[in-house]
């Protein structure tokens, strides 16, 4: 059995949400397929994590056991995101770019769950790459959506892109080794050439499903 974190970014409802629709496909997919894995929901477009303060930053730094109740409180929301990463094998993620990188909500969230000693360590005797994940073997989907076009390598906005290597810098450390991309774009021009990303999009996302349900053993070698 596998547990699939669905996270959606958007701050749109489904109805007029691409990446919203592209996370809903992949699910789909997998569900009609394997009914009786675990799903996780965490909507950050409907509910944004709150941003990390001074509190939280002392709290990080300060060994648990340690802290007082105010410290144990700036976590709570950075453990509860962080258990429901722990558990899961597979990270599906609905994302939309905005202003050329990650929106704010999914900021938020990758500043919450990339924490020391919990996602991360850090060490300097590793030399000019002190920091390693601490989880690992996990599987990340990121679906995206984009007004504009040209972000792909090679093209005319590629060096616009703030988005997509920002989510695979920040993977790497969050153990989610596997990666996989699929991109909507031309949103904001709409015609043909938006329906043909879009549709592509859509394909692509199903075969993704398809091709990792076949990847991912139905028994429990996660446990
Ligand atoms: C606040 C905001 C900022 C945006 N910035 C960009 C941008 O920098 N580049 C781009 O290509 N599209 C941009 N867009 C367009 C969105 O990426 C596009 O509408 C996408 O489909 C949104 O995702 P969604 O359909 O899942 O809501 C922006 C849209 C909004 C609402």
């Amino acid at each position: 059995m596998a547990t699939i974190l669905h996270i959606d970014v958007s701050a749109q409802a489904i109805d007029r949400s691409i990446s919203r629709k592209l996370s809903a496909r992949f699910m789909e997919t997998w569900m009609a397929k394997r009914p009786g894995d675990t799903v996780i929901r965490r909507d950050i477009g409907q509910k944004p994590p709150g941003f990390i303060s001074a509190k939280w930053i002392e709290a990080c730094f300060t060994p648990e056991g340690q802290r007082s109740p105010e410290l144990d409180e700036a976590l709570m929301e950075s453990d509860e995101l962080i258990g429901e990463l722990e558990v899961a094998n597979i990270v599906v993620l609905g994302t939309p770019m905005y202003n050329y990188g990650m929106p704010a909500a999914l900021k938020a969230w990758v500043d919450s769950v990339v924490r020391i000693d919990k996602t991360f360590s850090f060490d300097l005797a590793r030399g000019d790459y002190p920091l390693e994940p601490i989880l690992g073997g996990k599987t990340l989907v990121a679906l995206t959506s984009k007004g504009e076009f040209g972000f792909s390598t090679g093209g005319i906005r590629a060096h616009m892109n703030f988005l997509d290597g920002h989510i695979d810098a920040v993977a790497h450390y969050l153990g989610l080794v596997s990666r996989y991309f699929v991109h909507s774009e031309y949103q904001e021009f709409k015609g043909d050439r938006h329906k043909r990303s879009r549709d592509a999009a859509e394909k692509a996302t199903v075969e993704l499903a398809k091709k990792l349900i076949i990847e991912t053993p139905e028994e429990d070698v996660f446990a």
